[in-house]
């Protein structure tokens, strides 16, 4: 191996930086030139490419985002992308892939494997979703923004005796919701993978002002059916009835801007590393990933055919504490 590139894609994480500055500086550290692709496939087709030195990736380990840009990429859904693709590493005379992002990304790196590529993927998302990755790059940031957003909602929300609902990010995946709602102390959680009503949920808060809580607060997961949108509506409608006001707070992209905390900086590190280390195994067409605290690879053909379920356990958990 003389010349590999890296790229970030997808939603930007917290610690991706650290992730790309480790790839760098392994891949100088074993002799092969390390070049970056700016905003993920997209400049993988029109070959923005560049070459990388130790130097460029200094001071960015602290830093959230992605230096070299990220973007979704439809263009690389296509055959004829990924065949644009394939010809700018031909014609830049690289012979290896990493791409350092989540369930999208790890799909195109899987495609382009399927090209006969050497492709390795670096698990990162803020979403905890992949399959692969017991966590993923990014979670840790993005649960701590999250928990700084409840913990200043709960000292209002106790000074007038209110209801907060927050809505957090996470896709389709309620891991950042019901990990915010236990870490927060939440009153109620709401997640895709196990539906609640809006009445079950206002019973959960009436509840909580019945054991003498000055304040009541709701996580939301974007993804669920009852999202902020769909409690809001709801709770406006049937204020009367309920007895009380719903407040909605929605994170969004919030969460995602943070500067990596210590968590994140050493998972990317490790996994960034790990990443050039099985190129020099020569098996690649896999994710890099942490499964049982443990570095692990995973073919990327059994990442994308499966989808990572959440463990349901710490649900009943957040319920019995909310009393
Ligand atoms: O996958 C990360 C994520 O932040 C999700 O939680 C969210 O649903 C999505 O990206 C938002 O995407 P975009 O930044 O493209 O709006």
């Amino acid at each position: 191996m003389k010349r590999i590139a890296v790229l970030t894609s997808g939603g930007d994480a917290p610690g991706m930086n650290a992730a790309i500055r480790a790839v760098v500086r392994t891949g100088l550290a074993k002799g092969w030139d390390v070049l970056g692709v700016r905003c993920g496939y997209a400049g993988l087709i029109s070959g923005d490419i560049f070459t990388l030195g130790a130097r460029d990736v200094g001071g960015i380990i602290q830093r959230g985002g992605t230096i070299l840009g990220s973007a979704r990429c439809l263009e690389f859904q296509t055959g004829q992308g990924r065949l644009a693709a394939l010809s700018q590493l031909h014609q830049h005379g690289i012979e290896a892939l990493v791409v350092i992002g989540g369930n999208g990304s790890q799909t195109g790196a899987h495609a382009l494997s399927e090209l006969d590529f050497p492709v390795v993927g670096v698990a990162s998302t803020i979403d905890n979703d992949l399959y692969g990755s017991d966590i993923t790059i990014g979670v840790d940031t993005a649960l701590n923004v999250s928990l700084e957003a409840i913990d200043r909602l709960k000292v209002t929300a106790s000074s007038h005796r209110r209801a907060f609902l927050v809505e957090v990010m996470g896709h389709k995946c309620g891991y950042l919701a019901l990990m915010a709602a236990i870490a927060g102390g939440a009153e109620a959680v709401i997640i895709p993978e196990e539906e609640t009503d809006p009445e079950a949920v206002a019973t959960e808060l009436r509840a909580a002002y019945g054991n003498g809580k000055a304040h009541a607060i709701v996580v939301v997961a974007e993804g669920a059916r009852y999202n902020a949108e769909g409690m809001a509506q709801h709770f406006k409608t049937h204020q009367e009835r309920l007895g009380f006001e719903l407040r909605v707070t929605r994170l969004g992209h919030v969460q995602r801007g943070g500067a990596p905390g210590s968590f994140d900086r050493l998972l990317g590190t490790n996994l960034g590393a790990a990443a050039t280390d099985q190129l020099v195994i020569g098996e690649h067409g896999v994710l890099i990933g942490l499964l049982k605290g443990e570095i692990a690879a995973t073919p990327l053909a059994e990442v994308v055919a499966n989808r990572k379920s959440l463990d349901l356990r710490p649900l009943r958990l957040a319920r019995i504490l909310a009393q």
